[in-house]
């Protein structure tokens, strides 16, 4: 069985979770687009992780994680997250991660080019900063630096050498900052390579050789942070959506059975761009405070909204989704009423962001339940009121909500 898990909403669903619980059943776990502005949390009994880059199944034991092409690799965070892993025991070696030769590398020119962007656009977007924009342009221009170019020294210095002639240019001209100088980036980077080396590996030949096994493919951020299909401009870099999974990774061969897609019980957002449902006042603070909704990366509060139903149908269709996974449904259990949007006044399409800006969301307000959920287990026992939210959802979707996370912890999963 091949899975992809994407996510619905503006990322932040809680993918990392559900790629933890589902590991259990996945041999191989697989990123295939995006880099560390993905922050995927997972808690296991008073420990918590968050990644970045390895795929969140690496705390299930005998499987093999695998970072694809079309991901950005920052390895500098890669070498740390490795080895904080390894100082909390989970055991990370070339046998069970792997890195594509061919996954792009974000150089230090990315990382601030992504800042000073930022500080100059009259629009900001509201990144993550990580250079994650810069690298996948200068992938897309083809003077980027791939994994296979940083582990051979003669090719990196040439590539290094070309790359900063032109970014020195514009850091000094454009930006009014000094350049970089070759020698201390060289230095730098072939200690990553040195490091990272015995993990890259051809990833087509290893998805090809071990096609028969059950592949788990865990997307990061968004539907609507998609780079097509997003509220452009305001989305990041990189195709987020479940398509992308066999291309991003090498796993072309291979037949995708399940599209998994998870979406919050509410909806939040972090950075700019248009958000319908968006509250303000009294409702977001008890979104931000009982769901704790702060960025796993850049530690932002996020933008919080009740559910907006008529962007999940067009994330479904997108996504090709054929189960739904709700998360964070006791965020919910303390609330009198709660609101779905399931339509917007003017009936815009809603990734066309200029008139998702304006439009005004038509709600359903759903009587709350007004108890805890956190501890139920079996779908039976939650509240009457919380499977009529639940049905409500799938009705309109129609589609099935095939789990229903009520907590942080590993175990916090009702299966329907
Ligand atoms: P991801 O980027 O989609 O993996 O999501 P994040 O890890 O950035 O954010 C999700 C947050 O919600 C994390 O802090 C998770 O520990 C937490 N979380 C996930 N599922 C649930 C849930 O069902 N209930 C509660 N209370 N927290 C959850
Ligand atoms: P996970 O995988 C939420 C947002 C940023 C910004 C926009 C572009 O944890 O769900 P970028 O740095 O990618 O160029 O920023 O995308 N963004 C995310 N928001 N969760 C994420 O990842 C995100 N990754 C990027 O906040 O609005
Ligand atoms: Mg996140």
């Amino acid at each position: 069985m091949n899975t992809v898990v994407i996510g619905l909403q503006w990322g932040d669903e809680g993918k990392g979770k559900i790629i933890d619980y589902l590991a259990e059943e996945a041999d191989v776990i697989v990123r295939f687009q995006g880099g560390n502005n993905a922050g995927h949390t997972v808690v296991i009994d008073n420990r918590k992780f968050v990644f970045h880059l390895i795929p969140s199944g690496i705390l299930r034991k005998g499987k093999v994680c695998v970072i694809g092409n079309g991901v950005v690799i920052d390895p500098k965070i890669l070498l740390e997250e490795i080895n904080f892993l390894k100082k909390q025991g989970v055991s990370i070696s070339p046998q069970n991660l792997k890195i594509s030769f061919f996954a792009h590398v974000i150089m230090p020119y990315h990382k601030l080019m992504d800042y000073f962007r930022e500080e100059k656009r009259i629009q900001k977007i509201g990144t993550t900063k990580r250079g994650i924009g810069p690298s996948y342009a200068d992938k897309f221009s083809r003077c980027g630096v791939r994994m296979v170019d940083l582990i051979v020294p003669k090719i990196f210095s040439l590539k290094l050498k070309d790359n900063l002639r032109e970014k020195n240019l514009i850091f000094k001209n454009v930006y009014g900052r000094r350049g970089f100088s070759f020698k201390k980036i060289f230095d730098e980077y072939i200690y990553y390579a040195k490091m990272l080396k015995p993990y890259c590996c051809d990833t087509l030949e290893f998805f090809h050789k071990h096609r028969r096994l059950n592949f788990l493919f865990e997307g990061a951020q968004g539907a609507f942070l998609d780079i097509d299909y997003g509220t452009y401009p305001f989305v990041t870099s990189s195709h987020t959506i479940s398509s992308n999974a066999v291309l991003g990774s090498g796993a072309l061969m291979l037949k995708i059975d399940r599209v998994i897609g998870v979406t919050k019980a509410y909806t939040t957002r972090v950075g700019e761009g248009p958000f319908p449902t968006e509250v303000r006042g009294k409702i977001s603070e008890y979104f931000r405070s009982k769901g704790k909704e702060f960025g796993a990366t850049t530690h932002r509060a996020r933008r919080c909204g009740w559910l907006d139903l008529v962007m999940l149908k067009e994330a479904v269709k997108i996504n090709n989704v054929t189960d739904i996974v709700l998360t964070k449904l006791d965020i919910l259990d303390e609330l009198e009423e709660i609101k779905v949007c399931i339509g917007y006044r003017n009936k815009i399409k809603p990734y066309l962001f200029s008139h998702l800006a304006k439009v005004s969301p038509l709600y359903k307000n759903i009587k709350g339940w007004n108890a805890s959920t956190s501890h139920i287990r079996n779908y039976n026992d939650l509240p009457f009121l919380a499977k009529k939210y639940i049905l409500f959802i799938e009705k309109f979707l129609r589609k099935k909500i095939s789990f229903i996370s009520v907590g942080e912890l590993r175990n916090a999963v009702i299966s329907k």
